[in-house]
């Protein structure tokens, strides 16, 4: 028995999984071009990359393979025109908008034959993406890692935004073994995107001590924390986090001007990128309810290879 494969407009991907886009640095070529290799389709994520940067990162992976690529741009970057055209120029094949609404978005990849992605809270959001063009939305729960635009489950927003649109819909937040992809397929998705365990493989670029975060987080670990994005982010607790908890924020040394629209509590990009460099005391390691699944960091093949196979399972038991 096989998984069904994924139809994002144009592109198919053997595997139903999307790899989820993660800032900052987590998500780059190897993980991207490793996922796009074995089946599912890879996500470079662009926010908090110079377009430079980005256009290097898409060309590695696109050398790498051929496979299907995305690319993640926050809407809320300042820079998101600017990263979306980079992508676009260097090779991706879908664009994965979140944290944030842009109607332009769908007119520069329409122009390009670039398929494109939102990220969606709400049946109202999804059918106006529909409306604009999308190929496809992700629905993204309560239970993801990083930054969160409603406080719903996955299981119960999916059949809403099923009722909403025709167009495929991609789970998101909490999917963490093959049993939860059965239970989204099963459920109506099209497919699954999945950031926390793709965080902890080899091939991701956060620092060991990051995966190593992973490794060690229980369920009570993972807990959410505030973000100058204005939206609730879900992240591993540490040092940093219980600060912001009490208000005792790190201070701004350089403000890059980043975010269309920053809270300016402290720098979001400062600490993604301190804790993806190995600074996890002071860094801000985001992460998803799933990472309490991650037991070891193995390659992006491996976990695929063993996300059929429980898959396969599941199927088997039920039949
Ligand atoms: C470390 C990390 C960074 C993330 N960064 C982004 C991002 O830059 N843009 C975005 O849309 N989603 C981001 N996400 C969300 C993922 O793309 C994905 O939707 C989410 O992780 C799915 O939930 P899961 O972690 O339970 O698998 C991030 C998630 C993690 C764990």
């Amino acid at each position: 028995m096989d998984m069904p494969s994924l139809k994002i407009g144009s592109r198919i991907s053997r595997l139903p999984i999307v790899q989820g886009g993660m800032a900052v640095r987590i998500s780059l070529s190897p993980l991207a071009a490793a996922v796009a290799n074995a089946g599912g389709v890879g996500v470079i994520a662009g926010s908090g990359l110079s377009a430079d940067e980005l256009t290097s990162e898409v060309r590695a992976a696109r050398a790498a393979t051929t496979g299907v690529l995305g690319v993640n741009i926050m809407v809320a970057v300042r820079a998101f025109k600017e990263l979306v055209h980079a992508a676009i120029a260097a090779g991706a094949d879908l664009i994965i908008a979140g944290a944030g609404f842009s109607r332009d978005v769908f007119s520069w990849c329409k122009d390009a034959g670039v398929e494109c992605v939102p990220i969606v809270g709400s049946a109202r959001v999804a059918a106006l993406s529909q409306r604009f063009g999308a190929s496809a939305v992700v629905v993204e729960g309560v239970d993801a890692g990083g930054h969160l635009g409603t406080d719903r489950h996955v299981d119960d927003l999916l059949p809403e935004i099923l009722d909403a649109v025709d167009i495929p819909v991609i789970a998101a937040g909490g999917i963490a073994t093959g049993a939860d992809i059965k239970r989204m397929l099963d459920a109506g998705a099209a497919g699954v995107q999945m950031g926390s365990r793709f965080a902890a493989t080899r091939e991701s670029s956060a620092s060991d001590a990051f995966k190593a975060m992973y490794v060690a987080a229980t369920e009570d670990d993972i807990i959410l924390t505030k973000s100058p994005v204005g939206l609730p982010g879900r992240a591993i607790v540490n040092r940093l986090t219980t600060r912001i908890a009490a208000g005792d924020y790190p201070k701004i040394e350089r403000c890059r001007s980043c975010l269309k629209d920053c809270g300016k509590e402290y720098c979001i990009i400062d600490v993604l990128e301190r804790a993806q460099r190995g600074d996890v005391t002071s860094g801000l390691v985001f992460a998803g309810t799933s990472a309490a699944h991650v037991h070891e960091v193995p390659a992006a093949a491996e976990l695929m290879e063993r996300l059929v196979a429980e898959w396969r399972v599941a199927e088997e038991g039920a039949a």
